[in-house]
């Protein structure tokens, strides 16, 4: 295990919790980016997140604080802050603090999570966090699969970043995850904040198989460093979105969802059964990763086979614009690390 060197302060979507954990009227305390934070949900159904700390005297609103209505009221003066984080109303006096704010955070609830934009520099959110079923733009939709299976693990001492390498480590499949042959990449587009990389894979035969005759494959879109979504063909039909957000400067929470797809089935109890076991073998597949992760030490610059120069070089050099200091492993050392072999 080891501290990694890159910024655990990335700017992008990254999920905070799930939306079920947060009912109307709770307030849900919180830990990331190593600040203390709360999200509640009004009476409306609105989710906000916001800084933990009341801007009166500093009480924490997540230890007694009360939505009420649309406004969540601190417990030690009884101070009421709007959504927007700002002071609606001091019991006391008739005048609120017009001027002060507690800190807010873009949220979008998507796909049953829930999604905050950070960003060190307080920039509007500049790209879309992907969602599971419509950024494939297949007209699929929640209703074709079964609910979703989840898998979180807490403060784990691993990068957002070590999770998306996964997409362009083409040999490891064949080690960790125990396929009969290497798989092949066909797209790498790292052109923009949200990155696509589709691959071609079976779990099936033995290696005696050529990859190029093989049906069935993964597309990958890739959310910035918080959210990743994949879609399955020519296999049974799952998605899948990893999750990873930094809590303070060595640890990262770990969420991994799974969808399988619904099909006519004359038993539907057995079908439904079938799902969930499938589901749970691809939870199994993630954590044969989360154990490599998680005691991995970022290697920069690596030591890298021909083949993957690419997809590497490629996808740390996209990595750099999310973090605020512009570390990330410069993609010409990776290069020149390459090229001495
Ligand atoms: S500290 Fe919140 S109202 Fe006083
Ligand atoms: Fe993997």
């Amino acid at each position: 295990m080891a501290k990694p060197p890159l910024s655990m302060k990335p700017t992008g979507w990254f999920q905070v919790a799930w939306s079920d954990e947060i009912g109307v009227g709770d307030v849900h305390t919180m830990k990331y980016f190593g600040e203390d934070m709360v999200s509640w949900r009004a009476e409306s159904g609105a989710l906000t997140v916001m800084n933990a700390y009341c801007e009166h005297l500093g009480a924490h609103l997540g230890y007694g604080g009360k939505v009420v209505g649309d406004v969540l009221q601190c417990p030690f003066h009884g101070w009421q802050w709007s959504q927007q984080g700002r002071n609606v109303c001091i019991p006391y006096q008739e005048r609120p603090n017009r001027g002060r704010r507690i800190s807010t955070y873009p949220v979008v609830e998507r796909n049953d999570s829930v999604y905050i934009w950070h960003d060190v520099e307080r920039r509007e959110p500049y790209f879309d966090a992907p969602d599971v079923f419509a950024a494939f733009g297949d007209d699929s939709s929640a209703d074709d699969y079964y609910p979703q299976q989840r898998l979180y693990r807490e403060s784990l001492e691993l990068h957002p970043q070590y999770v998306l390498e996964n997409g362009v480590d083409f040999a490891h499949f064949k080690y960790v995850h125990n396929t009969p042959i290497v798989p092949k990449f066909t797209r790498h587009d790292f052109g923009q904040p949200v990155s696509f990389v589709d691959f071609t894979i079976t779990f099936q035969g033995d290696d005696g198989q050529q990859i190029e005759d093989v049906n069935s494959g993964v597309e990958a879109i890739n959310g910035g460093l918080g959210i990743a979504v994949t879609k399955s063909w020519g296999m049974v039909d799952n998605r899948t979105i990893s999750a990873i957000t930094p809590v303070d400067e060595s640890t990262s929470d770990v969420r991994f969802m799974v969808y399988i797809g619904r099909t006519p089935h004359r038993d539907q109890a057995r079908a439904a059964a079938k799902a969930q076991e499938f589901g749970r073998e691809v939870i199994r597949q993630f954590e044969q990763d989360v154990e490599i992760w998680r005691h991995q030490r970022y290697s920069d610059p690596p030591a890298l086979a021909t083949e993957e120069y690419q997809g590497f070089t490629a996808i740390r050099q996209w990595a750099k614009q999310f973090y605020p200091d512009g570390i990330g492993g410069s993609a010409a050392e990776v290069y020149a690390a390459a090229q001495k072999g």
